[in-house]
């Protein structure tokens, strides 16, 4: 079949589902047109394809789940048979099921999904006292990355239809693994390096930071993302002491060993 236009979308508040999505990309060939969900008002735009428009679409893996904050926008996706290849990013513990929801999505959307993927990035915890899986997407994740966006289009390339792809079978189990309800958080440190120059509050996906007063975060608004801690020119931003550290003081013990990409056509 032959595609007409390829779409990328993909949330990213520390880049490296963004990255992961770019490799796919360039293996693709193909000029992409970028749906960048981590900004707010992208979320509320609904996205509509045609049948031969491919949608490359990454996510990061958030408690082994979709991140929830997607869902209204994939509820609204209209597919029209189009095909799509669904990548989740993980911070090397695991990606449980993410990437079973992400397709039941996209399926439930009418999308053709041809190709999943499974990734590694940096965890979004990571810090220099606890590392896990740091400066991942590396150039070796990269190029499998585009060597999947070269599999997903010669994929297409022996088809006649989208239609005619092969269901894929991923990892995960269904019903997906139990989000726990989280009251507001109240984990991120602020210290007097801060020179409120609003960066935080331009790279925050969800409004919790306002302008003009950057030392303060709304913690029922944070979904954990760490975009600005590690996005902090300053390095201003730290996660206090406390059950945000503990988390990571515990990836970064059992979650050392590293992982590979994966993917099912
Ligand atoms: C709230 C939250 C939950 C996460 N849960 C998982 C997880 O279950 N498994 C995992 O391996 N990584 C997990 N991560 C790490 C991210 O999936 C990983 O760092 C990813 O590369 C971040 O993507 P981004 O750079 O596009 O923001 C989590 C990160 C956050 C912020």
């Amino acid at each position: 079949m032959h595609i007409r236009s390829l779409k990328l979308a993909y949330f990213s508040p520390t880049g490296t589902s963004a990255s992961v999505a770019g490799a796919i990309a360039q293996g693709c060939g193909l000029e992409a047109e970028h749906i960048d969900l981590t900004r707010e008002p992208v979320r509320a735009h609904p996205v509509r394809l045609g049948a031969d428009d491919l949608l490359v679409l990454a996510v990061p893996v958030y408690s082994g789940r979709v991140p929830v904050l997607l869902e209204g926008w994939l509820k609204g996706l209209s597919l029209n048979g189009a095909p799509v290849a669904c990548v989740v990013v993980y911070g090397n513990r695991e990606y449980d099921d993410a990437l079973l929801e992400l397709s039941d999505t996209v399926r439930e959307q009418g999308g053709a999904v041809v190709a999943c993927g499974a990734f590694i990035g940096e965890h979004s915890f990571s810090s220099t006292e606890y590392p896990v899986a740091v400066a991942r997407p590396d150039a070796a994740d990269l190029a499998k990355g585009q060597e999947f966006g070269r599999k997903v289009l010669d994929t297409l390339n022996g088809l006649d239809s989208a239609q005619a792809a092969r269901i894929i079978e991923v990892p995960g189990n269904r019903p997906y693994k139990e989000l726990k309800p989280r009251g507001p958080l109240d984990f991120i440190a602020v210290s007097d390096v801060c020179v409120e120059c609003g960066t935080c509050a331009e790279l925050c996906p969800v409004g919790a930071i306002v302008d003009g007063a950057y030392t303060e975060t709304d913690g029922s608004k944070c979904i954990m993302c760490c975009a600005c801690i590690k996005g902090c020119p300053e390095r201003a931003r730290t996660m206090k002491e406390g059950f945000a550290t503990d988390i990571a003081r515990r990836l970064a013990a059992n979650c050392a060993e590293r992982k590979e990409p994966v993917w099912f056509f």
